[in-house]
């Protein structure tokens, strides 16, 4: 990506030998001049924190590790921001980029913050700038006939989910309670209603966005087309979302968690049902969503399907195929959205020392090829057992129905209901053992894409909530869309300040 983003450079009309030199002159002046900054905390923090007193957190405060801490993986947790910013208002977050775009010191660098749920480093925290924690922008509410929840950018899922309880709606969101709405719906979104809605973002009717220069713009298909668009999907890189306008469903929720015994019979029995329930035809029903888990953990392999369904039905048919095969008991249940991620929540890890994920899609293929992805998983797995600490979760499940228009920019066929998305996330204790993971996670998956590829299943589509950074997920969208994505950056934020100044996460150029 970095030749296109110095290509960038040039065609927003700024030589690249000259852009570099600056920076780099800045950073060698600071440098030379021993005592030019007495304080210790960086200037550009002391700066925002004078402009708005009690906004700011600087190491020494206990809100500091508090805020540190709150990330989900350790990657993001170990970095050391100079100080965090914590707007409470729309208006602050505007002050802010506005000052901080303004000035031309190497502190003058930002990162975004929602839930902290990203996992690897640099994507919503940064070593020696300011981290930009939405999290007290966190209001969700309704419009006056409740067709419309305001979420607010810093908001997580359990608490949204919760306050549209008692009125009986739910809106397309995370399926655990602490993640974040700004990176899960600048990101896509997979929800328990993908199937009949899409990605989360495609219920995104309105933002609010703090542009660069601190404008205030609310952001609708008919005000900003192009904008509307490269916000499905394009997270950090035209500004700071403060608000996210997005359509409410009837809370009509059914949930079962079924485990069975790991056996080969039982992972065929799987596989077969899988690839049926994933076939087109009149079997289809949009209102199923549902999870295969295979885990390693504890030394142990274990299989489990998270069985959702939201059309009201307090024995949803389609899952009897799965709950036939043999399993240790099934116990499917109507309850609110809330609770399902309450419980769901509750068997997945609240933090973890480190971790790395990686996923990819493909179309449905026979029931012999799940098998062979499966065992490729599992003797991957054995052979890194004795990593400390070491947790695998390999996840198949249905891919969002991507909806017309909306969605176009993931380079994802409309409609199409035989997309299949896996995932694979490992957790351990120890960075030591980081290189370790990340080559034998990604040789177990590069085994199993070799496989989709060569039996024509494969296909290019990356996901960007589940993904690494390595994986060149916009490119993976196609270069058409890699066009609209950075032909709006370049109007919306000519400077490039979304690009140079918040260096994190996954970048447009
Ligand atoms: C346990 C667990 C369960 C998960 N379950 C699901 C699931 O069911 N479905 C699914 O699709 N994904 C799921 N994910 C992935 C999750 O959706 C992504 O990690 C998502 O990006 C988290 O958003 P966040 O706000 O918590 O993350 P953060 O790490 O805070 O942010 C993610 C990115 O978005 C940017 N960002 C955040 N807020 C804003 C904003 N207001 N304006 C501009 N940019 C912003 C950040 O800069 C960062 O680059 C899960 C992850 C975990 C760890
Ligand atoms: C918003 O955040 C505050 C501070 O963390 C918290 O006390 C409150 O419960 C949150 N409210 C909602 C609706 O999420
Ligand atoms: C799972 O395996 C155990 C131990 O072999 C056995 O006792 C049990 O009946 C099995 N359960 C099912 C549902 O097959």
């Amino acid at each position: 990506m970095r030749p296109l983003f110095w290509g960038r450079l040039r065609t927003s009309g700024r030589s690249p030998s000259l852009a570099r030199p600056v920076f780099w002159t800045a950073l060698v002046a600071a440098a030379a001049l021993p005592g030019a900054v007495l304080a210790t905390n960086p200037p550009t923090c002391q700066v925002v924190a004078a402009q708005m007193p009690g906004r700011v957190i600087f190491p020494s405060d206990p809100a500091y590790s508090a805020a540190q801490s709150s990330y989900y993986a350790g990657q993001a947790r170990n970095m050391k921001p100079g100080c965090i910013f914590m707007p409470t208002t729309t208006d602050e977050v505007s002050q802010f980029v506005k000052m901080v775009g303004a000035r031309n010191q190497p502190d003058a660098k930002f990162a975004v913050r929602g839930g902290g749920h990203t996992l690897w480093k640099g994507a919503a925290n940064i070593d020696g700038g300011i981290t930009v924690d939405m999290r007290l922008i966190n209001a969700t509410v309704l419009n006056a006939d409740s067709s419309v929840a305001s979420l607010g950018a810093g908001g997580r899922f359990g608490n949204v989910y919760h306050s549209l309880k008692p009125h009986g709606l739910t809106v397309l969101g995370g399926r655990v309670p602490s993640i974040g709405v700004g990176g899960f719906l600048s990101s896509g979104g997979m929800t328990f209603l993908s199937r009949r809605h899409g990605f989360a973002c495609n219920s995104v009717v309105g933002y609010e966005i703090v542009l660069a220069g601190g404008k205030v713009l609310h952001v609708t298909q008919d005000s900003n087309p192009d904008l509307w668009l490269a916000l499905k999907g394009g997270i950090n890189n035209y500004g700071i979302v403060t608000r996210f306008d997005v359509a409410t469903y009837p809370d009509k929720m059914w949930y079962d968690l079924v485990q069975y015994n790991f056996t080969d019979a039982i992972l065929a029995d799987q596989a077969r049902v899988l690839c049926n329930f994933m076939k087109p035809g009149p079997t289809f029903d949009p209102d199923a969503m549902m999870g295969l888990f295979l885990d390693f953990a504890g030394g142990a392999f274990f299989v489990r399907n998270a069985l959702w369904h939201t059309g009201g039905d307090a024995n949803p048919l389609v899952y009897k195929p799965f709950t036939d095969i043999p399993n240790m008991g099934s116990s499917g249940q109507l309850l609110a959205v809330a609770d399902v991620v309450d419980q769901f929540g509750a068997n997945i890890p609240p933090s973890t020392p480190r971790a790395f994920q990686l996923d990819w899609s493909f179309v449905n293929p026979p029931a012999e090829v799940y098998v062979e992805l499966f065992k490729i998983w599992q003797d991957g797995v054995k052979a890194l057992s004795d990593v400390q600490g070491f947790f695998v979760e390999f996840l198949t499940q249905p891919q969002a129905v991507v909806q017309k228009g909306t969605q176009s920019l993931y380079g994802l066929e409309a409609g199409r209901t035989d997309y299949v998305m896996m995932l694979m996330t490992a957790a351990y204790a120890n960075a030591a053992d980081d290189e370790r993971v990340r080559v034998g996670i990604t040789n177990i998956v590069r085994a199993q894409r070799g496989l989709l590829r060569r039996k024509g299943y494969l296909i290019d589509f990356v996901y960007p909530n589940y993904a690494d950074k390595s994986e060149g997920v916009f490119k993976s969208w196609g270069a058409d869309s890699v066009a609209k994505l950075q032909a709006a950056s370049l109007k919306y934020d000519p400077q490039g300040i979304f690009q140079k100044r918040v260096p994190g996460g996954l970048k447009v150029f």
